[in-house]
């Protein structure tokens, strides 16, 4: 198993709909293809995490790093991953709606250009990328908790 998470700059205009159909194409390819993840859009900036076999993800990702509507700036690979986070999604689209369930974004942005500009030793990369991508994925995974139903 083979991981990696990106970090891109929107290069031109995409409203709310254009990423659900990025999103949207995404899965279906993946489902064929075997990768699973999530794609998380806000602002100006796409963070995007798969998972799959070695030679898939590397293939798949020379593709989305040639896609015009994004310009990637930073990528972490992560190697010989045990298990797959997101092992029921071939592509979560993490709308903003998620967020403020999940990490913010903003905190992992900046851990993703600290990790890519930084020399650390890459066991300690994986680490840190591990423990994100677990905390997300089991906020994700957790039902909803629906505010209106409460009952205490
Ligand atoms: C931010 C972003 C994320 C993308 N993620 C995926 C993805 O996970 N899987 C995928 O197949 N295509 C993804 N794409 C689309 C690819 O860049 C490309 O358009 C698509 O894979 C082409 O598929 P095709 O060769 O079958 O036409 C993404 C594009 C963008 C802009």
């Amino acid at each position: 198993m083979h991981a990696l998470i990106y970090l891109s700059n929107i290069s031109q205009p995409l409203d709310k709909d254009d990423v659900i159909e990025i999103a949207t194409k995404a899965s279906i390819k993946n489902k064929r293809i075997g990768v699973t993840g999530f794609l998380s859009s806000r602002g100006s900036k796409f963070i995007q995490y798969l998972e799959g076999e070695s030679e898939t993800i590397n293939e798949l990702i020379e593709t989305i790093t040639n896609d015009p509507r994004h310009d990637i700036q930073h990528t972490i690979h992560l190697r010989n991953q045990p298990h797959r986070h997101f092992a029921n999604w071939s592509m979560r689209l993490i709308t903003t709606d998620d967020e403020s369930r999940v990490l913010p974004d903003d905190t992992l942005i900046s851990v993703i250009q600290d990790i890519a500009k930084s020399n650390y030793e890459p066991a300690i990369v994986d680490a840190q990328i591990y423990t994100i991508i677990n905390r997300i994925s089991r906020i994700l995974y957790m039902p909803r908790y629906d505010n209106k139903n409460r009952t205490i």
